[in-house]
């Protein structure tokens, strides 16, 4: 499908790896030009520098979405260095798994900045782009977790259920601006973040059979999904397509999410 996104400008944040490179490449090559952030300023040149290759405006800076003041300066840059904003993916975050027993305040403060109110300080900078050009699209990356409740990851629960409200706020209030505004919730998907996750949970496992173990007991699909499995429909929303979709929150799962 031709998505025509030829000469849109994207923001992605958490671009360098995982969901969000992919996410990122998807763009460029559906034509739009895309500006990628994360803390980390080597990892995420690297990663503009592949994304040149689609031919595109690129611009690639390490900012912290927990970081007011470098999410206003970053997304002022985007927007200069692109010629403005069409499309904000909102997509920077990590997991923070434990259970109500396990997780500490700090942990709960941690994990509420990183996924909502990076969606919330994102959103309200991109906006005025976004109306200079007669509207615009956002695409919040949130977990299926935030609709069906997981106390190994209890904070992720909570926390994704507050985006999905948001979301759907948001879209509501954004509609008669032109801009909307959706949820994609993920499942379980091979990223460098699993790592992390499978060295917390189960560092006697192989990788191989943690995933696998985890699959079995939780995707009625069997397996873990790959970010190319999630970048179009990304993708999608952002073209015009999508244009009678707002408010929709779609789960990229495997069928995870025990409910109607
Ligand atoms: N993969 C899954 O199964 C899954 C499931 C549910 C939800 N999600 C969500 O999907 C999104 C992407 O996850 P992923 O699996 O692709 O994770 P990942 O591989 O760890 O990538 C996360 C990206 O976000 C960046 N990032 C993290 N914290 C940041 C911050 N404070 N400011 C700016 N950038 C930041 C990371 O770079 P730096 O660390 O260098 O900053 C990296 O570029 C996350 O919001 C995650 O919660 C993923």
């Amino acid at each position: 499908m031709d998505l025509h996104l030829d000469g849109r400008k994207a923001i992605v944040t958490g671009g360098s790896k995982g969901l969000g490179r992919a996410i990122a490449g998807e763009l460029a090559r559906e034509g739009a030009d895309v500006a990628i952030c994360s803390r980390d300023q080597e990892e995420v040149s690297q990663a503009g520098k592949e994304l040149e290759t689609h031919g595109r405006v690129v611009f690639a800076r390490a900012a912290d979405v927990t970081d007011p003041d470098q999410v206003k300066q970053f997304v002022a840059d985007s927007a200069s260095a692109l010629g403005g904003i069409d499309i904000l993916v909102n997509n920077a975050g990590r997991a923070h798994p434990g259970t109500f027993a396990t997780l500490t305040d700090e942990d709960w403060k941690e994990d509420l900045d990183v996924k909502l109110f990076s969606m919330i300080r994102c959103s309200r900078e991109v906006l005025p782009h976004m109306k200079d050009r007669g509207g615009g699209r956002i695409i919040n990356i949130n977990a299926v977790q935030g609709k069906s409740p997981d106390p190994r990851f209890f904070a992720t629960t909570t926390d994704r259920a507050a985006c999905l409200a948001f979301t759907k706020t948001l879209s509501i209030e954004l509609a008669p601006e032109g801009v909307l505004v959706n949820s994609v919730n993920i499942g379980f998907v091979v990223t460098p973040q699993w790592a992390n996750i499978h060295q917390h949970r189960a560092p006697e496992l192989s990788e191989d059979e943690f995933f696998t173990r985890m699959a079995e007991d939780d995707v009625p699909l069997g397996r873990f999904g790959n970010p190319d499995e999630v970048s179009g429909m990304v993708a999608f929303l952002a073209s015009d397509r999508a244009s009678y979709i707002t408010g929709a929150s779609i789960d990229i799962a495997g069928g995870m999410g025990r409910y109607i």
